[in-house]
């Protein structure tokens, strides 16, 4: 009987054993699987560099990997503390999309706070869940895998997987969505980098446009009407040669003032296109020199004050003030009927400040500003975007029949500030 029973256990291990190698094959190739999934994932993400389309696809990458049918990634938005709901797969999209919530709100709130992932398989028994934003319409979520986002050390984001089809989130399943995250929180930083960079390239071009265009209009509107002049009164010299030769040297006379304040305007026009003397000697003795052109012409006195020892500084953040401090004085001439401008050039250790004040009528800035499609030209827009390309301050204060005063706040970079030193 013995023999009996213990033949009737032999071939039950045997089957048992067959189980368990056929349970662990299954898991090997399922593991090997997730692996040839991520490192599929992990190239398509360091090669997309549209951030748009890296988030869809790491959203779309997290649903796979895991077997679930939703899935959704929210950013953290550190100016209002808030997660923003960035790509939502699944039934609720069009509901969640772009929606935002407090961090101290929901599983993902504490996810991004605390900077650990977590498991939830029956949300009804958690009270983090945010019943407001899980549940909608006939989509209920049931459980949720969630990971941080993490770039150097500081959470970006939150990734999570709801409802996973084949049985209840495992620890297993939360070491693959952590190894996801971290591969797709460096391309997300990436390509944010990127689009930084291909930002700053956007304004700089929109900058050197509006250049071109305010070019073209100084000299359609200066020494090209003034040419035209000339010959004009060439015309009606030549013809009063013979009816009334007494009056030709006044005519003439008249002629080379005009020639000479042409000659003028277009050697300050091309002062202003590109001060050589700004490479070769800096910022002070530069814009000293264009405030001398300037001064006393229509009727406006322009006056400079610095030490000539404010240093240097790399070329661009150079050409950068003084394009702005050109725009001011020119929104001057152009605008502010003033009797007189000030410009003040003043250097402390980290700090380089240009100011620009006028004593004309001034203007409301909220309104203009908030006109500038309607009205089409970007001269102050411009001074904003170059102050910002190199990291300073622009502020601008005006007032009808007050004056405008405008304050440009330079960061000394890092290698600059022993030069005050060296060159006083
Ligand atoms: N110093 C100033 N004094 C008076 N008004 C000014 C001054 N600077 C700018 N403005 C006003 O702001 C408007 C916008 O200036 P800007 O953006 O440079 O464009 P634009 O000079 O081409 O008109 C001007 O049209 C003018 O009404
Ligand atoms: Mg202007």
């Amino acid at each position: 009987m013995a023999e009996v029973a213990g033949k009737t256990k032999r071939p039950g291990s045997l089957v048992d054993r067959s189980k368990s190698l056929f349970a662990t094959n299954r898991r090997l190739h399922e593991q090997i699987s997730h692996l040839v999934t991520l490192q599929d994932v992990a190239q398509a993400l360091s090669s997309e560099l549209n951030l748009g389309r890296l988030l869809d696809r790491i959203v779309r990458s997290a649903a796979g990997l895991l077997h679930a049918p939703a899935s959704s990634l929210l950013m953290v938005d550190e100016s209002t503390n808030e997660l923003v709901f960035e790509v939502v797969l699944g039934e609720k999209g069009d509901y969640l999309r772009q929606r935002r919530m407090s961090l101290n709100e929901g599983i993902a709130g504490w996810v991004a706070i605390n900077g650990v992932p977590t498991i939830v398989n029956d949300v009804s028994k958690d009270c983090r869940f945010n019943r407001n934003l899980g549940e909608y319409d006939d989509f209920k979520t049931i459980s949720i895998l969630a990971a941080p986002l993490v770039v150097k050390g500081k959470t970006i984001g939150v990734i999570e997987v709801l409802n996973k089809a084949t049985g209840p989130f495992t620890s297993e399943d939360l070491h693959w969505l952590e190894a996801l995250a971290s591969q797709a929180a460096i391309a997300i930083d990436n390509a944010r980098l990127y689009q930084d960079v291909s930002d700053e390239r956007n304004k700089l071009i929109t900058v050197q446009e509006d250049m071109r265009k305010k070019l073209a209009r100084d000299l359609h509107d200066g020494p090209a009407q003034s040419l035209s002049a000339i010959a004009m009164g060439i015309d009606v010299a030549k013809k009063l040669l013979e009816v009334e030769p007494g009056r030709v040297r006044d005519e003439l006379e008249s002629l080379r003032a005009l020639a000479i304040k042409t000659s003028r305007e277009i050697r300050t026009l091309l002062f202003e296109l590109r001060p050589l003397m700004l490479e070769a000697q800096g910022l002070g003795p530069t814009l000293r020199c264009y405030v001398e052109r300037l001064d006393g012409t229509e009727g406006l006195s322009l006056h400079f004050d610095a030490l000539e020892t404010v240093g240097r500084f790399p070329p661009e953040v150079e050409a950068t003030i003084f394009a702005i401090a050109q725009e001011a004085v020119s929104n001057v001439r152009k605008h502010a009927s003033a009797r007189a401008v000030w410009l003040a050039l003043e250097r402390q250790e980290h700090l380089l400040t240009l100011s620009i004040r006028d004593d004309g009528k001034g203007f409301d800035l909220s309104s203009v500003e908030s006109n500038y499609e309607e009205r089409g030209s970007f001269g102050l827009f411009n001074m904003r975007e170059r102050a910002s390309l190199i990291g300073a301050s622009l502020e601008i204060r005006s007032a009808p029949s007050q004056g405008t005063a405008i304050t440009l706040k330079v960061p000394v970079p890092a290698g600059e500030r022993g030069a005050l030193a060296a060159s006083a």
